[in-house]
C-alpha cells in the first residue's frame, strides 16, 4: 500500500472562480501559480502548490494530493490497490508541476491524487495577504469517522495521533500531529482547511488583516488540546472554514512515540491517546456559534 508522505494540495470547486481567486490572493496571501480558463493553482510564497479551484455549481472541497516516495512503482502500486478493492488510475499533467498521479476516491467521496515529482513554481514570491507557510492540513466532516479513519490506516498507511472521543480523529503522515482529521457529523463536507503561520506574530498580522478587511474572526486565537496548536479561523467568500496555525505537536521519530512538548503538554511524554469531551481547547476565545 502506498504510504502518503505530505499533503501536496486540496481542489475546491466553486461557484465563483474570481472572487475564491481574489480571495486567496488578497486574503490568504496565496500566488496565482496558472489560471486556465475555468481552473486556477494557487501557491505559497515558496512556490508549493497548494489550492486548486475549478469553477462548479457548489462550494465544496472536492480532492486531496498527497505525495508518496521517489521510488513508487505506480503500475505496481495500482495493481496492490485493486487487489484491495481500491479502483485507480494514473493521469498525466494533472496540475502544473505536477506530470503525473494515481488518483483514487476514498470511502468519502473525496478524490486523492498520488504523486512522486513535482516542481516549485517559482520562488520567493511577494504576497500581499497572509502568505502561510505551507499547507498544513484538511478536517472533514463525515457520517462514519471510524470507516473513514481505517480508510486512510489501511490505503495510505496515515497513523492515528489521537481521538477526542470516538468523534473525532486526527492523523499523521509525517512528523506533523495531523495533516488530515475526521469529525463526525450528518453530511461529508469540509471542516476546514489549514495553513501553517510563520510565529505567533504572523498569527496577530492575520488577525490584523482579516479586522481591517472587515472578514470576522470566526474562533480563536485558542491553543488546541490534541496538537497543541495555536490557532485562529475564519470563512473564505464560499464560506470554506480557513485555519491559520503555528505549533503544532511533532513526532520526530516513529519508534519514540511521544510527540515534542511545544510549549508544554499534560502528559509527559504526550503520546497518542484518546481526548475527554471539551478538550479541544486549553485557553482562548470561544468558537462564535
Ligand atoms: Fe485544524
Amino acid at each position: 500500500m502506498p504510504q502518503a508522505r505530505r499533503i501536496g494540495h486540496a481542489t475546491f470547486e466553486t461557484p465563483d472562480l474570481d472572487r475564491e481567486i481574489d480571495y486567496w490572493v488578497n486574503v490568504a496571501g496565496l500566488v496565482l501559480a496558472e489560471r486556465e480558463g475555468k481552473r486556477a493553482f494557487l501557491a505559497t510564497k515558496v512556490g508549493q502548490l497548494v489550492v486548486e479551484l475549478n469553477e462548479g455549481p457548489e462550494a465544496r472541497c472536492a480532492g486531496l494530493s498527497f505525495e508518496v516516495s521517489p521510488k513508487t512503482d505506480f503500475a505496481a502500486l495500482g495493481r496492490e490497490l485493486a487487489a484491495e478493492g481500491v479502483a485507480s488510475a494514473l493521469a498525466n499533467d494533472v496540475a502544473p508541476g505536477m506530470k503525473r498521479a494515481l488518483t483514487l476516491e476514498d470511502n468519502k467521496g473525496t478524490k486523492v491524487q498520488l504523486f512522486s515529482e513535482w516542481s516549485y513554481l517559482g520562488d520567493h514570491h511577494q504576497v500581499t495577504g497572509v502568505g502561510p507557510m505551507k499547507l498544513g492540513h484538511v478536517a472533514f466532516v463525515t457520517p462514519d469517522v471510524k470507516a473513514v479513519t481505517s480508510f486512510y490506516e489501511k490505503v495510505l498507511r496515515f497513523r492515528v495521533s489521537d481521538w477526542i472521543g470516538d468523534w473525532f480523529s486526527f492523523m499523521r503522515c509525517g512528523p506533523d500531529h495531523h495533516t488530515v482529521n475526521f469529525v463526525r457529523g450528518d453530511k461529508t463536507q469540509l471542516a476546514h482547511i489549514a495553513f501553517e503561520a510563520k510565529d505567533m506574530s504572523h498569527i496577530a498580522s492575520a488577525c490584523d488583516l482579516l479586522g481591517h478587511k472587515g472578514i470576522p474572526i470566526t474562533w480563536g486565537p485558542v491553543r488546541h488540546g490534541p496538537g497543541h496548536n495555536v490557532s485562529v479561523y475564519h470563512q473564505d467568500p464560499d464560506n470554506n472554514t480557513v485555519e491559520f496555525y503555528i505549533d503544532l505537536d511533532q513526532m520526530k521519530d516513529e519508534e519514540l512515540g511521544y510527540f515534542e512538548p511545544r510549549p508544554w503538554h499534560r502528559d509527559l511524554p504526550q503520546r497518542p491517546k484518546v481526548w475527554e469531551n471539551g478538550t479541544s481547547q486549553l485557553w482562548g476565545m470561544k468558537r462564535h456559534a
